[in-house]
């Protein structure tokens, strides 16, 4: 009779276990459900971060981000670079440039003999370098709203970023009278990488980050050697930045005859593109 009543006791007991022990791994399962939820979702969230960061670098060439110079009232010019963003896929930042009639900004800047145009171009460049270092990023292109490019310019760039040395500080992707430096890398392309020679004009460079703290610290815009383009090719030749080329020039001045640059009225600039992305818009030089 004993050992039975024990044996029930013991039975109760066993169940009074195994209810303790369901209970418990409702309990666990419950936390583990709620509490690692946030850390699975954070790890998903980096992946699919990582993927837009893949995706949004296609749209800006390889590089960080792209800024755009272009003064507020000439939305002739933007629009047709939205027309040639939205076509190739590109995402650009316009920068509301510095006008040559801005004049309370132009004179606290620079005594040097230039013209309000070239001062204010000189300071959008200069502002730009400084917004970029604020925003934090690796590197950016940085175009004039004049910029045309070539049909297959993402290709192009990505055999080109192949080529381009992790230390490089500066890359013209369009440049003005340039010769032809030293070949950098193996590329077969028709567009190929070279070191700088002397290069002129201001539509189409990258800089990485270090180069945007030196060029606000070098090219100090109160007291300029000349025009923007002007001082940092003397910068170039003088060893102070690592700078690249791209040639031929994968994107040109767009120069339409009845749409007179602000910037440089007079230079005619014949430099051509193999297929250009305004012409194949439909817009008319
Ligand atoms: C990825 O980019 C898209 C479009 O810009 C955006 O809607 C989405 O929230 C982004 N996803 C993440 C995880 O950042
Ligand atoms: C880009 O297009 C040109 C013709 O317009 C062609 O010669 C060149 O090989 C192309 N480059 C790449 C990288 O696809
Ligand atoms: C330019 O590219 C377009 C689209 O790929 C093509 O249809 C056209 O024939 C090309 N034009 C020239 C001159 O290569």
């Amino acid at each position: 009779m004993k050992s039975g009543y024990s044996l029930i006791k013991r039975f109760q007991q066993s169940r009074c276990m195994i209810k303790i022990f369901i209970t418990i791994s409702i309990t666990i399962l419950f936390y583990f459900i709620f509490l690692f939820r946030p850390l699975l979702d954070y790890y998903s969230y980096k992946e699919l971060n990582l993927q837009n960061q893949t995706k949004s670098l296609d749209r800006t060439l390889g590089f960080d981000h792209i800024y755009v110079v272009n003064l507020d009232y000439r939305t002739d010019r933007s629009k047709r670079l939205d027309d040639i963003a939205s076509y190739l896929g590109l995402d650009f930042e316009y920068f509301s440039a510095i006008s040559k009639d801005d004049v309370q900004i132009l004179n606290r800047y620079g005594s040097a003999d230039m013209s309000p145009s070239a001062k204010a171009c000189y300071l959008s460049h200069h502002y730009i370098h400084k917004l970029m270092v604020a925003e934090n990023y690796n590197n950016a292109l940085i175009l004039e709203d004049d910029a045309d490019f070539e049909l297959n310019i993402t290709d192009i760039m990505t055999d080109i970023h192949r080529d381009l040395p992790t230390s490089w500080e500066m890359l013209y992707v369009g440049h003005c009278y340039e010769g032809v430096g030293e070949k950098v890398g193996k590329s077969s392309s028709v567009h190929r990488l070279y070191k700088s020679v002397s290069p002129m004009c201001s539509h189409a460079y990258a800089i990485s980050y270090s180069a945007a703290r030196k060029l606000i610290e070098l090219l100090d815009p109160v007291i300029p050697r000349g025009t923007f383009d002007y001082s940092l090719k003397v910068l170039i030749d003088e060893g102070k930045i690592s700078s690249y080329s791209v040639h031929p020039q994968p994107i040109v001045q767009w120069t339409a005859t009845d749409n007179p640059s602000d910037i440089s009225q007079s230079i005619p600039l014949s430099f051509s593109l193999l297929n250009s992305t305004s012409l194949f818009l439909g817009y008319k030089q």
